[in-house]
C-alpha cells in the first residue's frame, strides 16, 4: 500500500511516500526549485517520490495533508477580526492566497496530480506527533511538539502507545514558543522561519542579562505552560513580528540585517535561548509526569533547537529521546502518511526511521556523462583510492565538496551533500564561512564523529545521527577549534557504518591518517541557497566558490585543473540572504 504525505503553503514544502509503512522517499521542494524554504505545492518533490518508487499517482492508495486549512483559516479570520483595524494591511495581503489556494487543497492536489482518490487531512500538531512517535523505536513514549503555530495549537503534550496517539494538552495561538523565538530572530535582524538557528548560534557569545525582560514577554509555570503578553508583539495583526513596545522594553531598535552585531544582540540571544530551554525542559518533565514513560519523542520547529534538546537529555527524566531529522514542518509529510497507515488503517508498526538519506541519487554513469558534457576535468578512482585521496585532501587543508548517494531529508547535510574540512585547523572556521559559504563568521561548524569515538571526544553518551544534540567537547580534546563553540560546546553528528558506510569509512580513513576521528561537516551550498541536489548544482557550487576539491560519486575533481565557468549572471544575486 502506497501513501503519499504532503506538507505545503507555510514553509518548507515537502512530500513523503510510504510503502507498507516504510518511507521509500522524502524530499523538500526547495531542493528542486532552488528556492530556499519554498512553500509552494511540492509537485517536484512528489514527482521525485513517485519516480523513486517506480510508480504513478494511480498506484497511490491515499494522499494525506499535514494540516486542516479550514480551521487554520478560521483562526486567521478570528484573529484579524479581534485586532481590526490594525490587522487590515496584513489581512489584505494574506486573504487572496487563502481564497485562491489554501482553502482548496484537496482540489489542488487532485488537479495538480490527476489523483482520483481521497485526500485526508489531520491536525498540524498531530502530524508533528505522528512524524516522530510512529516512526520511533518506542512501543510507548511521551510526546512533545512545539512550533510557531498550526491551526490553533502551538505546542502539545501527549503520549503514544502502539499505533495510537493521545494529545493531553495544547497551548493555543497567539501564545507560542516558536513565534517568541521567531520574534527575537526578527528583532536581532535575521530572517524569520529561516535563521532561527543563528540566534541559537549567537547565544553562547552572550550572557542572559535580559532574562527578566524576556519574562515580561512570556510567563511560564513549573509544568511548562506559558502565556505571552501580546502588548509587545505584532504577529497576530501586523506584517512584522514585534512592535514599538518591544523595542522600548529592550531599549534598542530592531537590528538592521547585515549591520554589526553588538554585545547587546548576543546577550539578548542568550536570554531568549535560556528562557526557551527552561520552558522546553519543564514541558518535557510534565510530559513525563502525565505519560509515565521513560521515552520521549519530540517534533516541531522548536525541536530543531539542539541546545535545548541537549539539556532535555542531560537534565530531564528520560532514558531515551527520539527526534527525527526533519523535525520541522517538512517532516509533517511523513507524519500524516504514517498516521493514515497506522492510526487510521490500524496497521502494526514495524518500521523505524533510521537515516535521513531519502532523497534523489544519481548513477555513476549519469554523473560521468554530466561531467563529460560540462567539460570538467576529473579522475575516476576505485573506492580505496577515493577514500585515501579525499582523507588526504582534508588532512592537507583542502576544503572538499562531498556528493554521494541519496540526498538528505531535513535541514541538515549529513554526509551525502556536505562540505568537509579539517576540524583541527582554527583558520577553517573563517575560511569555510567567508570564502566558501559567504556567510557571517560567528558560527562554528558542526563536527561529524565516528559513533564509537563520540564519547571519547564529547560529553555525550548516546548517538546524535541528525546533529540535533549539543554537548561539550571534552576538556582533554579541545584540539578541534573550528567545531568548538566559544562555550566549549559542539553540535554533533555521530556517524555509524550501517547508515552511511562510505562516509563512515572516509572519517575512519582520516582518523588513520591523523589520529582524529572528527571532521567539519557543513551543508553543500552557499548562503541563502538550498542544499545542492543534482550533480549540476554541486558542480556549480564548487566552481563558484573557493572550494578546492569536489568528490562526486567516484570522481575526484581538483579546482586548479578546471576551466573557469563562463557565466553571464551574477550568481550571488540568485540567492536571497537568509
Ligand atoms: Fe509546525
Amino acid at each position: 500500500m502506497y501513501i503519499l504525505g504532503i506538507s505545503c503553503y507555510y514553509h518548507d514544502s515537502a512530500a513523503a511516500l510510504l510503502h507498507d509503512g516504510r518511507i521509500v522517499a522524502a524530499a523538500q521542494e526547495e531542493r528542486f526549485t532552488r528556492v530556499k524554504h519554498d512553500q509552494d505545492f511540492p509537485k517536484n518533490a512528489i514527482r521525485y517520490c513517485l519516480r523513486e518508487a517506480g510508480i504513478t499517482i494511480d498506484d497511490v492508495d491515499y494522499v494525506g495533508f499535514y494540516d486542516k486549512p479550514l480551521i487554520k483559516f478560521e483562526r486567521i479570520l478570528y484573529t484579524y477580526l479581534a485586532t481590526f483595524p490594525r490587522s487590515f494591511p496584513s489581512f489584505i495581503k494574506a486573504v487572496p492566497l487563502w481564497l485562491r489556494k489554501k482553502m482548496w487543497i484537496p482540489h489542488i492536489i487532485k488537479s495538480e496530480l490527476g489523483y482520483e482518490g481521497e485526500v485526508l487531512m489531520i491536525e498540524h500538531h498531530m502530524s508533528h506527533a505522528a512524524s516522530t512517535f510512529l516512526v520511533s523505536p518506542f512501543e510507548e513514549a511521551a510526546i512533545v511538539t512545539v512550533d510557531g503555530v498550526g491551526e490553533w495549537a502551538t505546542s502539545t503534550i501527549g503520549k503514544g502507545q502502539g499505533s495510537e496517539i493521545t494529545l493531553y494538552k495544547e497551548t493555543r495561538f497567539p501564545h507560542s514558543l516558536g513565534l517568541l523565538y521567531s520574534a527575537f530572530t526578527y528583532y536581532l535582524g535575521f530572517k524569520v522561519n529561516s535563521a532561527e538557528y543563528k540566534v541559537m548560534g549567537l547565544a553562547p557569545y552572550g550572557e542572559p542579562k535580559y532574562y527578566d525582560k524576556v519574562l515580561e514577554l512570556i510567563r511560564f509555570d513549573e509544568d511548562g505552560s506559558f502565556r505571552m503578553n501580546m502588548k509587545y508583539f505584532a504577529y497576530d495583526y501586523g506584517l512584522t513580528m514585534t512592535n514599538g513596545n518591544f523595542e522600548k522594553l529592550f531599549g534598542q531598535p530592531v537590528r538592521k540585517p547585515e549591520s554589526k552585531i553588538e554585545q547587546f544582540h548576543k546577550d539578548v540571544a542568550m536570554s531568549v535561548q535560556k528562557v526557551t530551554e527552561d520552558i522546553v525542559l519543564r514541558m518535557t518533565r510534565h510530559a513525563h509526569e502525565l505519560s509515565g514513560s521513560k521515552n520521549l519523542c519530540m517534533a516541531g520547529g522548536v525541536a530543531l533547537n539542539c541546545v535545548a534538546n541537549g539539556r532535555v537529555l542531560r537534565e530531564g527524566p528520560f532514558e531515551d529521546i527520539f527526534v527525527q531529522p526533519a523535525a520541522g514542518d517538512a517532516g509533517g509529510a511523513v507524519g500524516v502518511a504514517a498516521y493514515l497507515y497506522h492510526t487510521v488503517l490500524g496497521k502494526p508498526r514495524e518500521y523505524v526511521w533510521e537515516h535521513a538519506y531519502l532523497g534523489p541519487s544519481y548513477s555513476t554513469d549519469d554523473i560521468r556523462k554530466y561531467l563529460e558534457a560540462s567539460g570538467a576535468r576529473y579522475t575516476e578512482l576505485g573506492e580505496d583510492d577515493l577514500l585515501e585521496r579525499t582523507a588526504g585532501a582534508i588532512r592537507d587543508q583542502k576544503v572538499v565538496g562531498w556528493f554521494q548517494g541519496r540526498m538528505e531529508f531535513g535541514p541538515r547535510a549529513l554526509g551525502n551533500r556536505s562540505i568537509l574540512a579539517d576540524a583541527r585547523n582554527p583558520a577553517n572556521k573563517d575560511v569555510v564561512n567567508l570564502k566558501i559559504k559567504f556567510r557571517e563568521s560567528f558560527r562554528p561548524f558542526a563536527p561529524s564523529v565516528l559513533e564509537e569515538r563520540a564519547g571519547d571526544w564529547f560529553e555525550l553518551d548516546c548517538p546524535s545521527p541528525y546533529m540535533l544534540l549539543v554537548a561539550q567537547v571534552r576538556e582533554n580534546k579541545r584540539t578541534i577549534p573550528s567545531v568548538t563553540h566559544v562555550d566549549g560546546s559542539a553540535r554533533i553528528q555521530t556517524v555509524d557504518r550501517k547508515s552511511n558506510p562510505l562516509y563512515y569509512d572516509l572519517i575512519k580513513r582520516f582518523e588513520r591518517q591523523t589520529d582524529c576521528p572528527v571532521i567539519i561537516n557543513t551543508s553543500f551550498n552557499v548562503r541563502g541557497e538550498p542544499i545542492v541536489c543534482t550533480p549540476h548544482d554541486a558542480y556549480l557550487c564548487f566552481m563558484r566558490t573557493h572550494m578546492d576539491v569536489l568528490v562526486m560519486d567516484r570522481f575526484f575533481l581538483v579546482k586548479e585543473d578546471q576551466k573557469p565557468l563562463e557565466e553571464d549572471v551574477d550568481w550571488q544575486s540568485l540567492f536571497e540572504l537568509d
